[in-house]
């Protein structure tokens, strides 16, 4: 029996009826299995901001602390989207992997053969795609020092890597795949960034020193821009920066032909991981139970797998949302026009088919 304590984050737009289903399959996992969870929910991104002027209240950051795994909905919307506002609903985002230091950002993009056809690529080259993206989160340009000229009409940001970074998140990634298929690829721009050009040596010592066994390619980033679509099969863990990372998951996540089923993992040493959908918030179908639950409950298997250490539960969550697409069960986003049901449907079918 497992006794946890799961912060919920709904955030923003379909955020909170997302990870209202994904809560419906945890409490079902929870029976099934004899565990104890127990449930809070804590404000981030614009209703964060609306209600305390903050996108991440302190009291949200020590709760997530507290935490034995924090499951986010999405963050953001049109309404908080004034670009000279000093605080935005990102930063609460940002703010939540930086101060709790998940560098680590697993994004697996899997194709499932029920949608071959659903991606705009043809279907041999997606079918049985199976990648797992590994993005560094909490470094890179994204962390890094902001110079603005005296006169505001120069602006630069710096990307900077230390050793240290780069070699935690390589052992993260060479570890996942010595688990999968043996192979890492590392994605650079070597041939321009001397900041490439540290990540491309330390990645290299770091696999040839602790991961012999597993076979390591480096790619420079505007050829695996072109690989993602080319060849996307012939990929297992890619391991990148973060802006990097952020834009080639963004590619691979069209792929599948719909991001409602894509979830994510952002893991740190000794805190508590955060899973989150790969999609946004969606403003333009919120509150109308349009939207797909099944990347933020599959987010919650990951939960399940990477914090709470319950893989057999992880397991049986995947396989309930095998069953219900199987089954033929389909929110509008998957259905290519035909019959929909809604999010709640959505959910309680999974629950169901866990229980
Ligand atoms: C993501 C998003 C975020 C990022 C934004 C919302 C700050 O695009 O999680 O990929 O750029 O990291
Ligand atoms: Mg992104």
């Amino acid at each position: 029996m497992t006794d946890a304590r799961i912060v919920l984050l709904p955030g923003d737009g379909i955020g909170p009826e997302v990870v209202r289903e994904a809560r419906r399959v945890l409490e079902a996992i929870a029976t099934h299995g004899g565990h104890r969870f127990t449930f809070e929910e804590h404000l981030i991104g614009g209703i964060a901001l609306d209600e305390t002027g903050d996108a991440l209240p302190a009291s949200t950051l020590e709760a997530c602390r507290q935490a034995d795994a924090i499951i986010l909905g999405a963050v953001g919307g049109p309404r908080w989207d004034d670009p000279t506002a000093k605080t935005r609903p990102e930063d609460g985002l940002l703010g939540i992997r930086k101060g709790l230091g998940l560098f680590a950002n697993l994004r697996p993009i899997t194709v499932r053969d029920a949608f071959v056809d659903a991606s705009p690529l043809r279907p041999e080259r997606v079918a049985g795609v199976d990648i797992l993206f590994i993005r560094e989160l909490t470094g890179g340009i994204y962390f890094g020092d902001t110079i603005v000229s005296d006169d505001g009409t120069v602006v630069g940001d710096s990307m900077t890597y230390s050793v240290p970074e780069i070699e935690r998140i390589v052992r993260v990634a060479a570890a996942a795949a010595a688990r999968r298929k043996g192979r890492l690829t590392s994605v650079d721009k070597a041939n321009v960034l001397a900041v490439s050009r540290l990540w491309r040596a330390t990645v290299e010592r770091v696999v040839e020193e602790e991961f012999p066994t597993v076979e390591l390619e480096h790619v420079l980033v505007d050829a695996m821009a072109m690989y993602v679509v080319s060849r996307p099969r012939d990929f297992d863990v890619v391991v990148t920066g973060n802006l990097f990372g952020d834009i080639l998951t963004d590619e691979a996540s069209t792929l599948p032909g719909s991001l409602g089923l894509l979830p994510s993992a952002s893991l740190g040493s000794e805190v508590p991981g955060l899973y989150e959908p790969v999609h946004g918030s969606a403003p333009d179908i919120a509150g109308r139970d349009l939207a797909n639950p099944l990347a933020t409950i599959l987010s919650a298997a990951m939960a399940l797998r990477h914090s709470l250490d319950l893989p057999r539960e992880a397991d049986l969550v995947e396989r309930a949302v095998d069953r219900v697409l199987s089954a033929g069960l389909r929110t509008a986003d998957i259905a290519a026009g035909g019959p929909a049901v809604g999010t709640t449907e959505m959910g309680r079918a999974v629950a169901d088919a866990v229980a």
